[in-house]
This record gives C-alpha cells, sequence and structure tokens, in this order.
C-alpha cells in the first residue's frame, strides 16, 4: 500500500496576493525588478528542464556528477531516516540519494508547485512502494512546519538555489534551515562556483534561446494571472556578469518606449526604450564564502565535494551537540578560553 500525502501550506490566493504584491512593489520602483519564483508555472518550469539539458548549461549536469560520486559517502555519514528536499522540483536528482539511503523511511518535498509535487512522488512511490512520501505545498523562503517523521534527518537544497536569494535573504534562510534541523541532522547544498564570465554567460544566454523564452515567461504568467498586456517579445533577454557582486544577473530590456497595462492592479507601467527589469540573479560561490555563510548561521562545514572540472560543489554539514559532529579535520575550530 502506497503511503502519500500531501499537505498544502498555500492557498491560490495567497499565492495571488503575492504575486500582486510583488508586481505592483517591483514595476513601480526604479530600477525594476521581478522575484525568479515568478518563472515556474507549468510552461516555465518545462522551460527549466529544458534548460537542464543544454549544452552551455552545465550545473545540472556537474551536481548529479557529484551526487552519483558521493551519494554512499553522504548515506554513511548521515544515516538519514527521513529526507526533505527543498525545491524539489522533478525530484530527479533525488532519486540517485534515496536509492543509496539504506535507512531511509520518509521523504518530504517540498515545492511551490502541486503538479511537481504529486508527479515526481507518484514516480518514487512506484519504484520504492515502502517510503512514505509526505509532500509540503510551500514556499521555502518562509518558515516550515516539518511532519514528524523519524530522525536523523537530511535536508537538501540543490541545484544551486540558494544563489537566487540575496546576501542577507540568504542569512535569514539558512538560520531558518539551521533551525528545522536536531542535533545529527544534516544539511546537504548544492552551490555554483565563480568561474570564467564567458562561461557563466553562457550558460544563462544559450544560443538556441531557451533561457531568453524562460526568462519572458514571467510576462506571460502577469499577463495571464493579472490580465496584464505585456507582450514578451518586446523584451530582449540579457545576461550579465556581475563580477564585483559574483553574480549573474538576467534582465528583460524593453525594445522600445511602453505602456504596460496591468488591469489587476489598476496601474499602468512606463518603459523607456532600453530599460530593464531585473528578473533574476544567480549567485556563484567560493568555498570560504559558503563555509562563512553556514558559520553565520550556526552551521558547521564538514565535506565539500566537487566535479572533477570545478565547476560546482556541494557541501554537507551536520548539526551540532550530538556524536555526529563534524570530522575534526574540517572543523577548523580553537579550542581553548577565549
Ligand atoms: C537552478 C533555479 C538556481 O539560477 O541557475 C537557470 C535557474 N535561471 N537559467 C539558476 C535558472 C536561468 C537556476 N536555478
Amino acid at each position: 500500500m502506497n503511503d502519500f500525502e500531501l499537505t498544502r501550506t498555500l492557498d491560490e490566493h495567497a499565492a495571488e496576493r503575492a504575486l500582486r504584491e510583488d508586481v505592483l512593489h517591483g514595476l513601480t520602483r526604479f530600477p525594476k525588478v521581478l522575484p525568479p519564483k515568478w518563472f515556474y508555472d507549468a510552461r516555465g518550469s518545462e522551460l527549466f528542464e529544458e534548460i537542464t539539458r543544454l549544452p552551455e548549461y552545465y550545473p545540472t549536469r556537474a551536481e548529479r556528477e557529484i551526487l552519483l560520486e558521493r551519494a554512499q559517502e553522504i548515506a554513511a555519514v548521515t544515516g538519514a531516516r527521513t529526507l526533505v528536499e527543498l525545491g524539489s522540483g522533478s525530484s530527479e536528482k533525488t532519486r540517485h540519494l534515496i536509492e543509496a539511503l539504506p535507512a531511509l523511511e520518509a521523504y518530504v518535498p517540498v515545492d511551490v508547485s502541486e503538479s511537481a509535487l504529486t508527479g515526481a512522488a507518484h514516480a518514487l512511490l512506484a519504484e520504492h512502494p515502502r517510503l512514505r512520501v509526505h509532500a509540503l505545498l510551500a514556499d521555502f523562503t518562509k518558515p516550515l512546519l516539518l511532519p514528524d517523521t523519524p530522525a536523523p534527518r537530511l535536508v537538501v537544497f540543490l541545484g544551486g538555489t540558494i544563489g537566487n536569494l540575496l546576501p542577507p535573504e540568504r542569512a535569514v534562510f539558512l538560520k531558518a534551515v539551521r533551525a528545522m534541523l536536531s542535533p545529527g541532522d544534516a544539511l546537504l547544498m548544492g552551490t555554483d562556483l565563480v568561474k570564467e564570465g564567458s562561461v557563466l554567460v553562457a550558460a544563462y544566454d544559450d544560443a538556441q534561446g531557451v533561457t531568453a523564452e524562460f526568462n519572458r515567461n514571467v510576462l506571460a504568467v502577469i499577463d495571464r494571472e493579472l490580465d496584464a498586456d505585456f507582450r514578451p517579445a518586446d523584451f530582449d533577454h540579457v545576461a550579465v556578469w556581475n563580477r564585483e557582486e559574483e553574480w549573474i544577473e538576467m534582465r528583460l530590456r524593453a525594445r522600445s518606449e511602453l505602456a504596460v497595462k496591468i488591469r489587476a492592479l489598476d496601474l499602468v507601467v512606463p518603459f523607456e526604450a532600453g530599460e530593464e527589469i531585473l528578473t533574476e540573479v544567480s549567485a556563484k560561490f567560493r568555498r570560504q564564502g559558503v563555509q562563512e555563510e553556514l558559520a553565520a548561521a550556526g552551521l558547521e562545514l564538514a565535506q565539500w565535494w566537487t566535479d572533477a572540472a570545478g565547476r560546482f560543489a556541494l557541501s554537507l554539514s551536520v548539526a551540532g551537540g550530538s556524536g555526529r559532529e563534524a570530522p575534526a579535520e574540517a572543523s577548523g575550530r580553537v579550542s581553548g578560553a577565549a
């Protein structure tokens, strides 16, 4: 008998209210901004899956390489009986981990897309009929109440999605994750790494134009949900490597002067020719920075693994307070009186 449960912490009205607030706030300020979470309607999720298969978009393949190589080690270090996945999407990469965790009893995927959650759960249960799947329809940047499943828990946050948060948001997020962990629980996080700008720009501005279509899709979402009249073709896709901040910026640039009606907000948004909307920041990391951000949230880096080409990293941190402390050689802690 399959065991599947879904807890909704988001109702449609809350989602629509959040979209209205984000659009009103983001398009009436200068420079204009939209949060990246609104890319992911059914079409946007499909386009993102297509991005992960592009020759230029290496992060998904690099992360899968590390997961395949390190799954046994992750299983041995964590002994996880519950796997919590923040932003689970299609749960595709997680399958390797699920197969490698011998003590696993429960899988808790957390995502804002109900179709992604139910689709992934059914596929997983077909292969693992004894697994309890307790899906949470939730925004992982908001406080989460996890179901009561067996310890130890392994929380995974893959794909480099932490990079879509700005540094202060990351600090808040990592503290909230730390608060979800009990002694002996662990966090496995994927981060894309700083590298040559041309490689990064190509990954976010592919030759086939899939990323451009993904970027413009946010305008189609606003048109549909808020009765607006953006014409996505009026905007150019722009990807810029910001080397001071060490992040990629995706922007939409108005090709001409425009006035866009957003009826549900009773708003007309003016654009000058060439004016841009910042639609996504995708930060790239270095080991030192990841270690410091984890430490600031009370998490100690225990393992740092990269793919053979050094493009992407997985970091494993274990919550202290029990016998499952980070290995001494990775802890860098100085003992003695202050
Ligand atoms: C995997 C969601 C983090 O920032 O690389 C891909 C999203 N944006 N191409 C990333 C994305 C443009 C992606 N995340």
